[in-house]
């Protein structure tokens, strides 16, 4: 009852946010020619995988196969404003035309390379477990409750199915440091910055392990 009060005020939270980026849509009516996006994505692909699968290095570059469009758009925007911070994608990022900043969100939707796997297996079933329940003590909803029982996503909640075991440790270990990073301007980070700070690190790598399986 009360995880689910939780979840349905998070979830108007991010239907207001996301109101916000709609304009942005509207304003990317100048076309990209197929030369200009094959270029761009060529680029994008020297880090990301030439199937967007990311790739397992020092610094992991998340995959971006079958992510879901409003979710690359809303980070490409959130890159270029300073509100998630990463000094290579702001790097990327602020140069993009509306138009192309449009055309990229979607261009990787339909490719589905494998996982790259390489998590270890230890602890599967209780990552499959948080995913699919939360963790009622820790007032954490169950993922699945926003990124879909199949962990594909849907508009603004991101795939994190075969996403990089590595990077979403990072990611949800330093959520605080690295998104939402413009209080003036909060954005679709503050539904998931409670759930990141209320899980252990523990918890973490083995939701992000089972994650990391998932075709
Ligand atoms: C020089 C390497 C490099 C290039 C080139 C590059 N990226 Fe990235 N990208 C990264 C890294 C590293 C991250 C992870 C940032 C972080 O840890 O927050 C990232 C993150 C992203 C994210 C956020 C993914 C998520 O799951 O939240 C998106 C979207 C993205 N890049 C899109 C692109 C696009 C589109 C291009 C081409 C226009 C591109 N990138 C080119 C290195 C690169
Ligand atoms: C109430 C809805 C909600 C719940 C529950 C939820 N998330 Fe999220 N999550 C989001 C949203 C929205 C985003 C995108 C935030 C943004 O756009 O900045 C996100 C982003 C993420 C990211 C970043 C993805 C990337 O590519 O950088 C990870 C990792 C993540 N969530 C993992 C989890 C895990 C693990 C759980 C369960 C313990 C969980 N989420 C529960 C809404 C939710």
């Amino acid at each position: 009852m009360k995880l689910g009060e939780l979840t349905s005020a998070l979830l108007a939270a991010l239907v207001l946010a996301g109101g916000s980026t709609a304009s942005l849509a509207r304003d990317a009516s100048a076309e990209v020619s197929a030369q200009e996006l094959k270029a761009k994505t060529d680029y994008c692909k020297t880090c990301h995988g030439l199937s967007g699968q990311g790739f397992r290095g020092s610094v992991p570059m998340p995959r971006l196969a079958g992510q879901q469009p409003d979710y690359v758009k809303n980070q490409l925007q959130a890159f270029i404003d300073r509100r998630r911070t990463n000094p290579v994608m702001f790097n990327v990022s602020h140069v993009l035309s509306p138009a192309m900043l449009t055309a990229l969100s979607t261009y990787f939707k339909d490719l589905s390379p494998k996982p790259l796997g390489g998590a270890p297996k230890d602890s599967l079933a209780a990552g499959k477990k948080i995913y699919e329940e939360g963790v009622a003590a820790a007032e954490v909803p169950p993922c699945a409750s926003c990124h879909g029982p199949d962990a594909k996503g849907a508009d603004a909640f991101p795939r994190l199915a075969g996403q990089l075991y590595d990077y979403m440790i990072r990611k949800l270990m330093n959520w605080d440091k690295e998104r939402g990073q413009d209080k003036s301007n909060p954005d679709n980070s503050a539904v998931m910055q409670p759930i990141a700070h209320n899980l252990t690190e523990a918890q973490i790598r083995a939701v992000a392990a089972y994650l990391s399986t998932l075709d």
